[in-house]
């Protein structure tokens, strides 16, 4: 078959719904043999199921593609293994890793209880490790490499509501670039996409986002997985579908030096931090004004509009 990825051998977790299905699907249309990893569950991580990775991978026969379904907890270190292996063992190698499962639990942080806060993390970020670590050590002996693909979110840089999504997310950030930092000799690339689109995920957003359907996501992917990016790596795109952006990447910009070449007192920092390195503000918190803003006056605008007790009832 021919494509951006004939031939290659691509895992791709949370394939069973949203943004991985969408790009598990377009990996076979563009050559790729798939194994399609799902667990299966709830939007909060429950009652696991095969029948979705199971429902991608007839989906992809259908349309004559090649693709193998794993129903298996991300999580966990022997899943992140077996997906590899059904690679490797099935087809010859693993080309390339698209790291898409995810759950939320989202709670304010003084209410948030431990299990939110590891169930999160779990899956988001050891989801990434256990695919990475068993894929990097095939990849870093094969001649043409590989490529790794984590899936981030805006919310990385904060959130309100999902400290552990956030922490999660930036967590996914951080082991992303140092696959990419260590990896490279071995001729593997390794980037995050931080999505935005219309899935389940998306249906609990306050606040109106520009997002298409999760399909619009898929191109990025298969790009990052193909011959056309093997030189881009350490890279954060958001995509929303009809836009991708770059992240900058994040460097110290400004600095302050001791008087004896050793250490600052306090006093020290106190006099002189202010107006020579001063602080950066979070431009986020000019957005997060605005949104509040935003959902007061739609609030308001909708109280406005309901008809008063009794009121309905004069026509
Ligand atoms: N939709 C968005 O706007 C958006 C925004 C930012 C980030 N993201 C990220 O993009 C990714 C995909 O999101 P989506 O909107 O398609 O979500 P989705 O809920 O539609 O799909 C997630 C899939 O992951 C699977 N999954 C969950 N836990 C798993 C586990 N432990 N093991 C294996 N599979 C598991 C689910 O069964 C589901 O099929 C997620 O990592 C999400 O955090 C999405």
């Amino acid at each position: 078959m021919a494509g951006h990825l004939a031939g290659r051998n691509i895992a791709v977790t949370g394939g069973g719904n949203g943004i991985g299905r969408a790009t598990a699907l377009l990996c076979a249309a563009e050559g790729a043999n798939v194994v399609v990893a799902d667990y299966g569950v709830t939007l909060d991580g429950r009652d696991p199921s095969s029948d979705v990775a199971d429902g991608v991978v007839a989906e992809i026969r259908a349309a004559g593609g090649t693709a193998i379904a794993v129903a298996g907890d991300v999580g966990d270190m022997v899943v992140g293994q077996r997906i590899i292996d059904t690679a490797v063992e099935n087809w010859g190698s693993i080309d390339g890793v698209v790291c898409v499962a995810g759950i939320v639990r989202e709670r304010m942080l003084f209410n948030m209880g431990e299990d939110e806060f590891d169930d999160v993390v779990r899956v988001h970020l050891r989801g990434h490790f256990s695919l990475y670590r068993a894929a990097s050590a095939v990849m870093r002996k094969q001649e043409t490499g590989g490529s790794l693909v984590g899936f981030t979110s805006g919310a990385f840089v904060a959130s309100t509501a999902q400290a552990n999504y956030s922490a999660a997310k930036g967590g996914v950030v951080s082991l992303t670039r140092s696959a990419a930092f260590a990896l490279r000799r071995y001729g593997i690339n390794a980037n995050c996409i931080a999505p935005v689109a219309m899935t389940r995920m998306a249906d609990n957003v306050p606040f109106e986002m520009e997002a298409g359907g999760p399909e619009a996501i898929a191109p990025l992917a298969v790009y990052l997985l193909s011959d056309a990016a093997r030189h881009i790596t350490a890279q954060i795109y958001t995509c929303t579908g009809r836009r991708i952006s770059v992240w900058n990447q994040p460097v110290e910009i400004r600095d302050m030096v001791a008087a004896d070449g050793v250490s600052f007192t306090v006093d020290e920092i106190v006099r002189d931090l202010p107006d020579t390195i001063g602080h950066e503000e979070m431009p986020m918190f000019a957005d997060l004004e605005r949104r509040m803003k935003e959902m007061e006056e739609r609030k308001a605008s909708d109280a406005a509009a309901e008809p008063a007790d009794g009121a309905g009832s004069q026509a």
